[in-house]
């Protein structure tokens, strides 16, 4: 049974869910250490470059292209040209299989550390408690080792949450969703902002680390500076969700008069704005710690899980006083953030599965979610911390900048870029500048390239994390080529007619 394509209720709502996708566990652990590592505030300059550069003329052509065609990536792609339809298919499996697998053990994990905040599970040693009696992480990537049962039950729990809301019809599902955990994001985590900063050692750390600007480090003359730039380049990539379809399948739910460019600008703009305040948490609870055990704030600050399990309980361990409340406080944002983005990339996959097999979004979701659960047992072994580094390095260095570059492409050349500005212009708002032609055709693709090559001549010259070379081809080599095979498989099964058909206006007025 085909269903009705269904609508936003209001801008608002669209506007939530987009923010609530982007802002995700890469705008908590992953932004605040980047800075740190790449110059404090000096960061700021390579970051808003990138933002204005790639990001901001990315999110607008993933916006135009799907208010546009009013499709799902794949069948977008295939109305462009038919060719390019496995291209269209593999940026929703990359975000379904590549991605919510281990991203839903993730918000396990940070479920599991909730309750323990309650009485403080961990104990004094928290490193040692996250990787051998949390986690019991296995010696080798080959070695799964069982299942972590703790870690299962909550990964079932997340997939249930993200199942009722991806079920219901966009308006009721995850509009709804959206305007309750993302003011709930908002409030929770000024409080925290507001409870770290208080902190004693919190605000110094913050001067001497997160404002103070270290220009050195970002000087394009030097080999080390000029690695900031990519590293940031990358890092507005992965927090503004690009290349994944998700922002093209929520546009294609957005009315005929829209202001596009209007709500690009406020989407990219909230998201790196979340970065920034998240960041005075995370380095005021650090300097906090560091303060409070008399270490220096270099060895104490950490990127990734570390910092969410490992450096956070142990500042949580040090609070003088309601340090439970602190930690249920912590892990209820990254839960927050986490299934917010969930059910985005869930419904990428879930909305082409969707418009080409025309079955219920009720159908579609409840197969997806039930193979997505099954797909995540792997990573609630104990080899899972292991893969699933393996496979986030692979798809954050390769699929995603792929997808960014196809994307450039097939908008920018194949449909030309002058067609879809006039598409943009015509649905009211902002006024899209001819600039925008320019970054879409040459500068973004060309330093995607740059982005990709760098991490290919990396990958080459030493394995990524000390990993054995089979594990990284297994795991890393096989998820891309798995995700490709799928994306082309499912590529060739007919459409029906009429959906490849649609009325655009004529575009000969234009430039
Ligand atoms: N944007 C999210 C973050 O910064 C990550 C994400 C990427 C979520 C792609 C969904 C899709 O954490």
């Amino acid at each position: 049974m085909s269903e009705k394509r269904s609508l936003w209720g209001s801008k608002v709502g669209f506007l939530l869910a987009a923010i609530g996708s982007a802002v995700g566990l890469g705008n908590i652990w992953r932004f605040s250490y980047m800075a740190y590592e790449n110059g404090g505030g000096a960061f700021l300059i390579p970051y808003l470059t990138a933002l204005l550069c790639t990001g901001l003329p990315l999110m607008i052509l993933e916006y135009a292209l799907g208010h546009r065609e009013k499709a799902s990536p794949p069948l977008a792609f295939a109305r462009i040209h038919h060719l390019w339809e496995p291209l269209g298919w593999w940026m929703p499996v990359v975000a379904f299989s590549g991605i919510t697998f281990f991203y839903t053990v993730i918000i396990s994990w940070c479920m599991n550390y909730f309750c323990l905040s309650f009485n403080l599970g961990w104990g004094a040693d928290t490193q040692a408690f996250f990787f051998n009696r949390f986690l019991r992480v296995s010696d080798s990537p080959f070695v799964l080792g069982g299942i972590r049962w703790p870690i299962l039950a909550g990964t079932v729990l997340t997939w249930l949450i993200c199942w009722s809301i991806c079920y219901r019809d966009v308006r009721h599902g995850i509009e709804k969703a959206s305007t309750i955990f993302m003011p709930l994001l908002v409030v929770l985590t000024l409080i925290l902002v507001g409870w770290s900063l208080r902190l004693d050692g919190a605000l110094d750390a913050v001067k001497e680390y997160y404002l103070k600007a270290d220009l050195s480090k970002i000087s394009l003359f030097t080999a080390a500076g000029r690695k900031v730039w990519v590293a940031a380049f990358g890092q507005i990539f992965f927090t503004l969700s690009l290349g994944f379809g998700i922002m093209i399948t929520y546009a294609s739910y957005l009315p005929k008069k829209t202001d596009i460019t209007g709500n690009a600008l406020v989407t990219c703009f909230l998201n790196c704005l979340y970065s920034v305040i998240a960041g005075f948490a995370v380095f005021g609870t650090i300097g906090f710690m560091a303060k409070a055990k008399g270490v220096p704030f270099e060895e104490a600050i950490t990127g990734g899980p570390g910092l969410a399990f490992v450096v956070y309980p142990e500042a949580i361990n040090q609070l003088p006083l309601l340090n439970h409340i602190f930690g249920v406080l912590f892990f209820l944002v990254l839960i927050v953030a986490g299934i917010s983005s969930m059910i985005s990339l869930i419904e990428a996959f879930s909305c082409s599965v969707c418009d080409k097999f025309s079955i219920s979004r009720k159908k579609a979701s409840s197969v997806i979610c039930g193979i997505g659960l099954f797909g995540s047992i792997l990573f609630t072994t104990r080899a899972g911390l292991l893969i699933l580094d393996i496979v986030d390095h692979f798809i954050n260095n390769y699929a995603l900048i792929l997808g960014g570059i196809v994307e450039c492409v097939v908008v920018g050349w194949l449909l030309k870029s002058q067609v879809m500005r006039r598409h943009v212009n015509k649905s009211g708002g902002l006024r899209l500048l001819p600039l925008w032609d320019i970054s879409v055709r040459f500068i973004t693709p060309g330093i995607l390239f740059i982005i990709v090559s760098g991490a290919l001549l990396g990958d080459f010259s030493a394995a990524y994390g000390n990993y054995p070379v089979n594990a990284l081809l297994l795991y890393g080599g096989g998820v891309l080529f798995f995700t490709w095979l799928t994306a082309f498989v499912l590529s060739h099964f007919p459409w029906k007619s009429e959906k490849l058909k649609v009325k655009h206006d004529p575009d000969k007025s234009l430039f």
